[in-house]
């Protein structure tokens, strides 16, 4: 039991007040999910192959589109592979110490072969069919996001593997129409971690119609709120050389710096030669 709320942990989510939720007990699968925080340091144990197969079976309970179920897990256990792969996972100096590392894959390749062995057609090699899968993938790494903190596991997603998306993918054997959406570090949580502040639902949910008129105003002030929690020291500011170190380092000029190289532009090319349609 706790003396805490639901509205509580939405304000600590937000770092706004909130009456939402002011008589709900911070329990069970609600105070859970808004509780969420990646881990990227973890303790040396091992997480047991029983726990991680309980786990990546409540991911995979997730929803899918048309029931396709068009995503496959990589679980790497074989050491030179892993050293490999964290290799390849540049910049993330956290990768070598998490005991588990996953990856998860879109895979349309699965319906392709199921077509061809029913003697079908498959007219659906477009756009809509990577995506599908895309989404598939996402759901089921979010799900295991959820699955593994409800074990008190911790993970943390790693897109920096499409980076070096076909090294990856000769590495881990991915065949056509199979390719990595995100890797995923876990293990037993070595810091309790803290909540990372969120945009504002004013930001992200519209009523009826797309507004996004106070955007930049509010984005503004998310900012400042998240750097009243965490200020970026000067030393992480991004690109320094090219935009100096800013007297207000926020979120959006974090992003914006970001942003402001190109990124992953091989990835189109990649896909095609996996054989996906883009049109
Ligand atoms: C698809 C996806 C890919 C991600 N890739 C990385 C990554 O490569 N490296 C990393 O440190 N964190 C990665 N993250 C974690 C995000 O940085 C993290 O979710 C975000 O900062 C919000 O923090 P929180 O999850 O603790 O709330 C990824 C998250 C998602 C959903």
């Amino acid at each position: 039991m706790t003396d805490k709320t639901i509205a509580d942990l939405i304000e600590d989510r937000f770092g706004l007040p909130t009456e939402d939720g002011r008589d709900m007990p911070a329990e069970g699968e609600l105070a859970a999910l808004l509780r969420h925080r990646s881990h990227r340091r973890f303790k040396p144990d091992a997480v047991p192959d029983e726990l991680l197969r309980v786990v990546l079976a409540a991911a995979f309970s997730a929803p899918a589109k048309s029931d396709l179920q068009q995503c496959s897990v990589i679980v790497v256990k074989d050491p030179d592979l892993r050293a490999r792969l964290n290799a390849l996972i540049v910049g993330q100096d956290w990768i070598p110490g998490a005991p588990s590392l996953l990856v998860f894959c879109g895979d349309n390749r699965r319906i392709r072969r199921i077509s061809e062995a029913r003697g079908k057609p498959y007219p659906n090699g477009h756009l809509d069919s990577f995506l599908n899968c895309a989404v598939d993938a996402g759901i089921v790494l979010a799900t295991f996001v959820r699955a593994a903190e409800a074990a008190g596991l911790g993970c943390c997603p790693i897109s920096v593997i499409r980076d070096r998306i076909e090294e990856a993918s000769a590495l881990l054997g991915l065949p056509d129409h199979v390719f990595p959406v995100a890797g995923m570090g876990l293990g037993w949580p070595e810091r309790e971690g803290w909540v990372s502040l969120r945009l504002p639902p004013s930001v992200t949910v519209h009523t009826d119609r797309y507004d996004d008129s106070t955007m930049l105003a509010e984005v503004d002030a998310y900012d400042r709120r998240r750097d009243a929690r965490f200020s970026t020291p000067p030393a992480q500011q991004r690109m320094t050389a090219e935009y100096g170190v800013a007297e207000f380092y926020g979120w959006s000029e974090d992003k914006a710096r970001q942003y402001a190289t190109p990124q992953r532009k091989q990835l189109a090319g990649f896909l095609k030669s996996k054989g996906f349609g883009l049109d």
